[in-house]
């Protein structure tokens, strides 16, 4: 049984039936995740959050009929996307587990690689899944996954609304994550030894409307919701705000949105 978070984000992937196809984003940024990432054949993968197999689909090919994948994801709407394309090209050493990567469990040293791309920020313990994922890992073996840097996105907008407003410290989705430093100070509290990590410029656009019509306090908040006590009021005149500042910064700057992704590779000594 999934929490409301949980199942919001689930509902919120479900509802995207064509992933792949929601302009070049999702495509691109996996492939420069596997740039990043070497697999070799006759390994065992593990793909967290696997969504409709970008990454676990060309994983599984490369490491051949003599290594496996397993991919897990809590939205049965992205793993049918994934089915239909591990069937389409008869890929046998893929599974496909549908649960909530907080609540599985795998053997100790099981697998030579854990991936996470474009997903660990969704989970609520990161510092939890971290000490799984190196328990879970093979002496010499490495977890990689991606995040975006500080200063991505609208978000870091309603943060400065919120402080200014309220006084209330919104947990900005992507804070755990948001820096190398972070990244690496995490990873090492999880016992891992060496890191490495690149930053590469994700998108940069012109804003579109859609933040005319984001409800703040409905966003994700994977650590708890500090907007569900405002009053109908106050959530109101934050969603004035939020939007007299982006339209502020549209002013400014013309196009303004940057999305600067972190990859981040971390070892488990051999
Ligand atoms: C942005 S998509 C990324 C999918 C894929 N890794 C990729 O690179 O295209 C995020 C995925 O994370 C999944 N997800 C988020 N939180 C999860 C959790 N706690 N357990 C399992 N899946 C989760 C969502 O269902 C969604 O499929």
């Amino acid at each position: 049984m999934l929490n409301n978070y949980k199942q919001t984000i689930t509902n919120f992937f479900n509802r995207r039936t064509s992933y792949d196809y929601e302009g070049k984003g999702h495509p691109e940024n996996a492939k420069r995740f596997l740039d990043f990432v070497t697999v070799k054949p006759g390994q065992i993968i593990l793909d967290l959050c696997t969504g409709t197999g970008l990454v676990a689909i060309t994983v599984a090919k490369t490491v051949g009929q003599q290594g496996s994948v397993i991919g897990v994801d809590m939205s049965p709407g992205m793993l049918t996307q994934a089915k239909t394309k591990i069937e389409a090209e008869g890929i046998k050493n893929l599974e496909l587990i549908e649960a909530d990567v907080e609540s599985v469990d795998f053997n100790n040293e099981q697998f030579d690689r854990i991936f996470c791309c474009s997903a660990l920020v969704y989970v609520s313990d990161i510092p939890t899944l971290l000490n799984k994922c190196y328990r879970w890992l093979k002496p010499g073996g490495y977890l990689a996954f991606t995040s975006s840097n500080k200063g991505s996105h609208l978000s870091e907008v309603r943060v400065r609304v919120c402080k200014d407003l309220f006084d209330i410290d919104l947990p900005h989705i992507i804070r755990p994550l948001w820096t190398a430093e972070k990244c690496t100070k995490l990873l090492q509290d999880s016992g891992f030894q060496n890191t490495k990590i690149e930053k590469h410029l994700f998108r940069r656009e012109k804003i579109n409307d859609n933040y005319r019509s984001t409800q703040i306090e409905n966003e994700f908040y994977p650590r708890g919701n500090p907007l569900s006590n405002l009053s109908p009021v106050q959530k109101q005149l934050l969603q004035v705000e939020y939007i007299k500042a982006v339209d502020h910064l549209i002013a400014e700057t013309g196009v303004w949105q940057e999305a600067n992704n972190l990859y981040v590779k971390a070892w488990k000594s051999a």
